[in-house]
Formats: structure tokens, C-alpha cells, sequence
């Protein structure tokens, strides 16, 4: 399953999400299980401290699969750290750790700025200057796609109102039984942005949704995982994944997701109480 993007390009609408793998030999080894199970798209950023080893792992491991660059979509992200005039330099450094050729997607992280305080006008100023940069690293090729993260409905109406002559391709959010924004959905829809989930098992250490009585009641009778069925609801309303997993049961289930939830299903999943796990972008001006 694929989505195309405004540049023509496309992209796999199940990806492998990579936040806190690190480490040269962790990182071969879950990416080497990834792309055996048919992983082709990959999701990292700067602040993840992986690119490097992901670049490396790449190097050895798309021989061994038989694939070239092109067969994959690379997205990584500018930290918050680098936004405004930074962001053409920290693109071409994370292009740079890669050592592939190009980028397929770069995201701004977060429509903060670290160490700007964030009821300040500064934050939407420089973010505003970071499309610019990115804009031109599309022109200068360092990246064929760029897009967004964390950016609520307003975030991204100020984007679009600036029309620096590219629209975002994408915008990642977190996006999970317990948190999901029907409007931002909508929006982004209208505007031919892909809305992209994080988060779709409730990150890291957190059980809530895989173990809630009614993922699993519903995983059971449909003969799927509780995380097979937090995925495919997300995909269902035509929305991006990117599941993070390091073990081969994990990762092997979580790209299987051809089946439906029936109607009545998708209702359930989607009328949980709200909940959100991750940092919130609606206090960023
Ligand atoms: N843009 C942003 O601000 C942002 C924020 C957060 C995440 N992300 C991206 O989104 C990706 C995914 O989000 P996430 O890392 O927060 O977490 P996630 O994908 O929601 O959940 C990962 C957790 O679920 C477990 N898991 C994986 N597959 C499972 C399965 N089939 N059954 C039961 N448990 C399973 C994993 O354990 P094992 O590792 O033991 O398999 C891990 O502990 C990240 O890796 C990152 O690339 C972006």
C-alpha cells in the first residue's frame, strides 16, 4: 500500500519506526529483520542518534536483500534544536550521516524551538524560516520530499497560508485509539497531505492499548493481534504507520495487516476516552 505524494512519489503507507534503537549492532539487526519481512520505508531523525548506523546498516544489508536505494523511503527530521537558519545546514549533516544519495521526506520535528519559550512568537517565526531552508533543499535535491511533525490544525493553516511554492507531503502525529484529531485528519485530507501515526501501539513501555479489554476482545474475534488492530485501524481511515518493534515476532506482525475491522469495530476504537502519551504541540504558538 502506497500514497502518492504531491511530488509523484510514493510512499509505503506501513514504515519502521526507529526512535530509541541505537547502537551500530542493534540497529543492523532489527533493520536486517525489517527489510526480511519487506519493510521499505524507514522512519529515523536527528535527534534520534541513529542515522549514522542506519546509513551503515543500509551499506551492507541492501546487497544482501537485493534492493537499491530507490526501492526504499528514507524519512528522518530536524531537530528542534536546529530550527530557522540552522535547518539547510542540519539537513545536509543528516543527509551527510546517511550516506545515501538523497533524502525521501524531511520533517520538521516540532513547531518549537528548544530554548524559546513557548508562548513566544519566535517558535512560529523560525519554523516559518525552516520551510523556507527546506524548501530550497528540495531545489538543491539534498531531499525529494518535506513535510512536518507534531504540527496541529493551526500549526499547519499558518503553513499553508504562507505558500513558500511547496506544500508539506506529510504530517506525522500521534495518533492512537486514546488520541486522534478527526479535524487535522480532515484538513489534511482537503489538502492532500498525508497524515502520518506515531505512536499506534502507545510508544514505548506503555501497555494501555495493547492490554485494553477492548483491542483485545476485538483482535480476538477477528484472529489478529491486539497490535495488528491498533495498525490496521489507523490505516483503515487512510493514515501512515510506522510501528516500532526489535523482536522478529513483532516486527513480522506488524506488517500483516491485510484484513478489515468491520464498521461497528472501527466505531469502538474510535470513541476511547482521550488520552495523550506524547508531548503537545498545542502549547507551542
Ligand atoms: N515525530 C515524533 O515526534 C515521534 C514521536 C514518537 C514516535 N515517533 C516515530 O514513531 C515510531 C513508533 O512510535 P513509538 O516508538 O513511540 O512506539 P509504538 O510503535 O507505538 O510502540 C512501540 C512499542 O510497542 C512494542 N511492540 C511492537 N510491536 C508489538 C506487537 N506486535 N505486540 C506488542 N507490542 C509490540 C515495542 O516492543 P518491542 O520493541 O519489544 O517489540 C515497543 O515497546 C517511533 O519509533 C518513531 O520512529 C515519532
Amino acid at each position: 500500500m502506497k500514497f502518492k505524494l504531491h511530488s509523484g512519489d510514493y510512499m509505503p503507507m506501513i514504515g519502521f519506526g526507529t526512535y530509541q534503537i541505537r547502537g551500530t549492532q542493534l540497529i543492523r539487526d532489527v533493520l536486517d529483520r525489517a527489510l526480511d519481512a519487506g519493510y521499505r520505508a524507514i522512519d529515523s531523525a536527528a535527534v534520534y542518534g541513529n542515522e549514522e548506523d542506519i546509513g551503515k546498516a543500509l551499506k551492507e544489508l541492501l546487497p544482501k536483500y537485493n534492493l537499491t536505494r530507490q526501492d526504499l523511503f528514507i524519512t528522518t527530521k530536524l531537530s528542534p534544536n536546529d530550527q530557522g537558519e540552522k535547518a539547510y545546514e542540519a539537513l545536509q549533516k543528516s543527509l551527510k550521516n546517511l550516506d545515501i544519495g538523497y533524502i525521501d521526506l524531511y520533517l520538521i520535528h516540532w513547531p518549537g524551538v528548544y530554548g524559546v519559550n513557548s508562548s513566544k512568537d519566535e517558535n512560529s517565526k523560525k519554523r516559518d524560516l525552516s520551510w523556507q531552508k527546506l524548501v530550497k533543499g528540495v531545489k538543491d535535491g539534498l531531499t525529494r520530499n518535506i513535510g512536518v511533525s507534531n504540527y496541529n490544525v493551526r500549526h499547519l493553516t499558518e503553513l499553508l497560508a504562507k505558500d513558500h511554492g511547496i506544500k508539506p507531503a506529510v504530517n506525522q502525529v500521534e495518533w492512537h485509539p486514546h488520541y486522534h484529531q478527526p479535524e487535522l485528519l480532515e484538513l489534511c485530507k482537503r489538502e492532500g497531505i498525508l497524515l502520518e501515526a506515531y505512536s499506534s501501539l502507545g510508544g514505548s513501555d506503555n501497555k494501555d492499548l495493547v492490554d485494553d479489554p477492548k483491542v483485545k476482545d476485538i483482535a480476538q474475534r477477528l484472529g489478529k493481534s491486539p497490535a495488528q488492530v491498533l495498525l490496521r485501524w489507523a490505516l483503515q481511515q487512510n493514515l501512515a504507520v510506522i510501528p516500532k518493534a526489535r523482536s522478529k515476532q513483532h516486527i513480522d506482525e506488524n506488517i500483516d495487516l491485510n484484513f478489515d475491522i468491520p464498521t461497528n469495530d472501527m466505531k469502538i476504537l474510535s470513541s476511547f476516552s482521550q488520552k495523550k502519551y506524547s508531548w503537545d504541540p498545542d502549547t507551542i504558538v
